[in-house]
């Protein structure tokens, strides 16, 4: 019972649950596995996915976020396309949907109204459906045809962190597990380079003071901060972004880093702090160029890079993990910064003002 969760020995629920991160990919690696270490899913999700000629992600928020990469972990991995989309606005802006459409619902708490009212839509059409959460006795789940269940424990604060990056594993698993039933061939061991994934969220866990000084370099009395990063980059970009403005209240934005001289750059002034991620070799020269337009309007530019890519000067560098499992790694020194920062700023970190931890109205 979540009540019953207890923060032990740290000062907010949100630092618990970063540091429970190497533990809960663990976990899912455990939960995921047969003995002779392949992936294994449930019989009746793997058929869906296997004859679903098109996947449309369902969420809200930091799961959204978990979606959009997701989207490029199936189509990379399983070859087979991925539309995601914001539950809000799903219903308005209806797409086009394909002859045979599989609905996957990305929901911690599975309670989400805006999810909600997709999902009773789309069972009516009658198209299959499928709830990635992290509480299987919740509505969508219920609801679905099919669980997925992310095994992050109960998360309190009401800043998804761990909810996140268990969503992302099991999306890479689904991913490897669809691969599996259509006979396409993999190049890497997914279970072994999520072992590594698990390792290096430890590394990082481990440098909170290094981050911690960060923060208070770059935040401690900024009015906005940007967040730029291309191709998978840009995706933890969006969810460094909404990390920061939802509990330091620190006016953040997440951008492509080809985007922000089509506008945004006017807001960029003097000692403007802009995080720059870079973990994607295709991308790497790219967004250094990006991070030089900032600067030469004065920006503070706080790079952080994957090993392997780093240059001299940059502010913070992750442990390499595999290409497409970045995001579950950068995230972190983002959740850390952001944590950091509110705290500074006297803020309360898990229970920030506006914010419910489920939101179960449209
Ligand atoms: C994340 O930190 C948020 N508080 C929020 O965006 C959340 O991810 C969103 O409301 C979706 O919630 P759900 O995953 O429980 O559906």
């Amino acid at each position: 019972d979540a009540s019953d969760i207890e923060k032990g020995t740290y000062p907010h629920f949100m630092l618990k649950e970063i540091d429970e991160q190497p533990f809960v990919i663990r976990n899912i690696i455990q939960k995921y596995q047969n003995d002779d270490g392949t992936v294994r899913l449930d019989d009746d999700i793997r058929q869906a996915m296997k004859s679903s000629d098109r996947i449309y992600i369902i969420a809200a928020g930091t799961s959204y976020h978990a979606g959009l990469v997701g989207k490029q972990l199936i189509e990379k991995i399983a070859n087979r396309p991925v539309e995601v989309h914001i539950a809000s606005e799903f219903l308005y802006n209806m797409p086009l949907l394909s002859d045979n459409p599989l609905f996957i619902f990305i929901s911690q708490s599975g309670e989400t109204a805006d999810l909600r009212g997709v999902l009773v839509e789309v069972k009516e059409k009658g198209y299959k459906t499928l709830t990635i959460t992290n509480v299987p006795g919740s509505t969508l789940s219920r609801e679905a045809d099919f669980t997925l269940h992310t095994y992050a424990g109960p998360e309190i604060a009401v800043a998804s962190t761990k909810a996140y990056t268990a969503q992302m594993a099991v999306l890479t698993l689904l991913a490897v597990d669809t691969a599996n039933a259509k006979g396409i061939e993999l190049d890497f061991d997914p279970i072994q380079e999520l072992a590594i994934v698990a390792s290096a969220m430890e590394t990082l866990c481990d440098q909170k003071e290094k981050l911690e000084q960060i923060a208070r370099d770059f935040l401690a009395t900024t009015r906005n901060c940007f967040f730029i990063g291309r191709a998978a980059d840009y995706f933890v970009c969006l969810e460094g972004a909404l990390k920061l403005k939802e509990i330091s209240y620190i006016q953040a934005e997440g951008f492509a880093g080809g985007e922000l001289k089509h506008g945004t750059i006017a807001l960029i002034e003097e000692g403007t702090p802009v995080v720059a991620v870079t973990t994607q070799e295709h991308v790497n020269l790219s967004i250094r160029g990006n991070v030089k337009e900032v600067a030469a309007r004065g920006a503070n530019p706080c790079i952080i890079s994957m090993e392997g890519l780093e240059h001299d000067g940059d502010t913070f560098v992750i442990p390499p993990v595999h290409e497409y499992l970045t995001s579950l790694v950068t995230v972190i020194p983002l959740q850390l910064i952001s944590y950091y920062a509110a705290l500074h700023r006297d803020c309360d970190v898990d229970k920030p003002r506006n914010l419910a931890k489920s939101v179960t109205v449209e």
